[in-house]
């Protein structure tokens, strides 16, 4: 079974992608965050830099595309093959960003089961046609949720997924209602898991994996998963990948040492002090929960105000901490 490291928009740069790689290793894929469509089929310059090799290098990064057109989509999977090599490309039907959804895409498409149906069926007559021209088409996979409002809806949703078999799907499984709270429903997973598995789908699970043990309890119940997917609880504990196949925990040197070559990264490439504090203190928050009893350092790092202050703020807050 495989680890993934999830695309989390803002925070799954290729700089900390790379970092990770190099510091804890032990996730067999990277996914991009989503990239949006357009009629252009153009990408801004920070979505060419999440695609782009040599930022990248070392990695096997799948990228991620989100769209409510077909022809859009099976256009940025040819230009993501041509230009840029990539053999697989991940479709977003799950992003619960009200933004997307109000435009029917990301799990907006789960609203609408008739219109993610046309889409994916739109998608696989714009793929053949491309591939009669020649093109080699990358496998398209797939990453959503259970439903939109309502768990059930995941019985119409694997419908037309079987309909359209993708080569692997990771399901999140909560609705997009719950967005990334509430319960995980492993019983709609369990029937997703049944159903698209039979007809030669791989399945990926995704959500709260925040310790080994949570990924034993995951795959003692689905022992065929082609992997699990790991967000916030890689953020939390950039070991966490490697724990699972057996390595050790991160200490508190190893961590200090992978935030430190972020934030240089950071001063390199942004060079503006706001932005990068502010990039370093979103991490902060998702790395609080590997840390305890250290409430007043966590506060004295998040208020400072200089990368200098806020260097030697993380580096006492890691070394005073205790490692959860
Ligand atoms: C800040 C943030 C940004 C995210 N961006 C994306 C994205 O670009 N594409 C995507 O498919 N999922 C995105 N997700 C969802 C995650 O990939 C993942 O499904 C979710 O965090 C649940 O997994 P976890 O419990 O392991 O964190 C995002 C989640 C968060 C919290």
């Amino acid at each position: 079974m495989e680890i993934y490291f999830a695309p989390m928009e803002g925070m799954t740069s290729p700089l900390l992608r790379r970092t990770h790689a190099a510091v804890f290793g032990g996730c067999d894929k990277y996914y991009s965050p989503f990239i949006s469509t357009n009629e252009a089929i153009s990408m801004n310059n920070k979505e060419l830099e999440d695609v782009d090799h040599d930022q990248n290098s070392g990695l096997n990064l799948i990228p991620q595309i989100i769209s409510n057109s077909a022809y859009q989509s099976a256009m940025y999977i040819k230009l993501l093959s041509e230009k840029y090599g990539y053999e697989e490309v991940n479709i977003n039907l799950g992003c619960p960003s009200g933004t997307v959804v109000a435009k029917g895409k990301g799990s907006g498409m789960l609203r609408d089961p008739d219109a993610m149906d046309a889409y994916l069926g739109g998608l696989k007559e714009e793929l053949d046609k491309l591939s009669d021209e020649g093109v080699k088409i990358p496998k398209v996979s797939i990453k959503t949720r259970i439903g939109f409002y309502d768990p059930g809806e995941h019985i119409r949703i694997t419908q037309i997924l079987k309909a359209h078999p993708a080569f692997q799907v990771t399901v999140h499984p909560r609705t997009r209602k719950q967005m990334y709270g509430g319960e995980v429903n492993l019983d709609a997973f369990a029937h997703m898991y049944d159903e698209l598995k039979s007809e030669g789908v791989g399945i990926v699970y995704n959500g709260d994996i925040k310790r080994p043990e949570d990924c034993e309890r995951i795959t003692e119940r689905f022992p065929d998963l082609d992997a699990v997917m790991i967000g916030r609880g890689l953020l939390a504990d950039p070991s966490l990948a490697r724990r699972i196949k057996g390595g050790e925990k991160a200490s508190a040197n190893e961590y200090s040492d992978y935030m430190e070559k972020i934030l240089d990264g950071y001063i390199l490439k942004i060079g503006v002090e706001n932005f990068i504090l502010a990039k370093m203190k979103d991490l902060c928050n998702f790395m609080k929960p590997f840390f305890s009893g250290n409430e007043k350092g966590f506060k004295e790092m998040c208020k400072a105000d200089s990368v200098e202050t806020f260097r030697v703020c993380m580096k006492q807050y890691i070394r005073n901490s205790k490692i959860y």
